[in-house]
């Protein structure tokens, strides 16, 4: 049967961190792996109250065209990062990895050159694997995350990625925010070498403290996709997120889409659309803040009091992680089945965030999430790994 399928799916595994989803979900293991949001949070009930009404029309369960009032309120949030915005720019998906899948299907052309951290969200690798492209991988800092020097000594090298994936805030799995300098250069680059922008951000409206610089959109509307998503801000199962494009790309990039789904469902497109008008965003967004910085220090705190010589670990200014450098030698896909057995604590490691095929990729690090645990609970868990170093 395997030699039915098409050939970049032969002999394809799961992810790694799709393996791992199972395992951790145990009711008595502590987890700082998901990069699930606290659902605590969810506006659950303002959101049922908005199905109820709207439901009892049976139109909104209709076929129908991408709600305007969504897309009115996503350019607002757009605007309030300081991206001139127009709800014709904007293309609604089925969250931010639906739009990673249109864009490179848009964009890459089977065994194209695409430029990608080492580690980074391995939704962008599944969603480029059936286009078997050529990767140029390249390193980041755990200060300021990618190495935009490295891409720019790939390109005097001779290489011509047809685009380059960011995620500028609050970084997954790293944490790490570029600076303003770093955004500047990439798109001077872009423009100089005629790449795309792929810039995904989930996590930019989550900063805890003050404001992240403005999006790479901001500085470039042209060479810059951008991608934005309710999964962190409002809840992951609405699935809607929301790819911002020059306007002639709209229709393009919808046509792709509809091979896929058609649309995302009306129902949940009217329904947030509603929700975000009753809701005061800025409150919401301030309450989603404020817990998320109490959780960072608390697991920032801890790491500083428990880890041993040798670690060191990324200080994210908001989002839902912290990247861990274990001494050299370590193993973090060890460590957790020792974690898992010994402590009930599970985190990702490093290997889930990187190329199967790239074997000198460095294995001792891991992934904390600070999103779902309160902060005593996140300080018990810190205990806890850091027994099994
Ligand atoms: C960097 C990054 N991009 C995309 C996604 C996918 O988000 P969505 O739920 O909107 O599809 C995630 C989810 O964790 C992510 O961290």
């Amino acid at each position: 049967m395997a030699h039915l399928l098409a050939p970049w799916l032969r002999g394809r595994e799961r992810s790694l961190l799709r393996r791992l989803v199972n395992r951790v979900a145990r009711r008595d293991v502590m987890s700082l792996a998901g990069g699930l949001p606290a659902v605590e949070l969810f506006p659950a009930e303002t959101y049922g109250a908005k199905l109820c009404e709207l439901l009892a029309d049976p139109c909104s369960v209709q076929y129908g065209p991408p709600s305007g009032a969504l897309k009115e309120q996503v350019a607002l949030l757009m605007q309030g990062r300081g991206v001139p915005c127009r709800p014709e720019e904007i293309l609604i998906t089925a969250g931010a990895q639906q739009a990673l899948q249109v864009a490179v299907d848009a964009l890459v052309a089977t065994g194209e050159c695409v430029a990608l951290e080492r580690f980074v969200y391995t939704g962008i690798r599944e969603a480029l694997a059936p286009h078997s492209p050529r990767i140029l991988t390249l390193p980041s800092s755990l200060d300021d995350g990618l190495d935009v020097e490295a891409l720019e000594r790939y390109l005097l090298a001779g290489e011509r990625p047809r685009l380059v994936y960011v995620i500028p805030d609050a970084h997954n799995p790293l944490g790490v925010s570029l600076t303003r300098e770093k955004r500047e250069r990439l798109v001077v680059l872009a423009e100089d070498y005629d790449f795309v922008i792929l810039e995904d951000d989930p996590y930019g409206l989550l900063c805890c403290d003050g404001e992240f610089e403005q999006p790479l959109a901001a500085l470039d509307s042209e060479r810059v996709t951008h991608v934005g998503t309710f999964s962190k801000i409002l809840a992951p199962a609405l699935r809607l997120g929301w790819m911002r494009l020059p306007p002639p790309l709209v229709d393009t990039f919808a046509a792709v889409k509809e091979a896929g789904d058609l649309e995302c469902s009306r129902l949940t497109m009217l329904a947030v659309g509603r929700l975000l008008a009753e809701l005061d965003v800025e409150r919401h967004l301030e309450l989603l803040r404020s817990t998320y910085r109490s959780r960072r220090d608390a697991l920032l705190e801890e790491l500083a009091d428990r880890l041993p010589d040798g670690c060191s670990f990324s200080e994210p200014a908001g989002g839902m992680f912290v990247w861990v450098e274990l001494p050299a030698g370590t193993d973090g896909e060890r460590l957790l089945e020792r974690a898992l057995d010994e402590q009930g604590v599970a985190f990702v490691p490093s290997a889930a965030f990187v190329d199967v095929h790239d074997l000198d990729a460095p294995a001792n690090a891991v992934r904390l999430s600070f999103s779902t645990l309160e902060p005593e609970s996140l300080r018990r868990a810190v205990a806890k790994f850091a027994a099994c170093l």
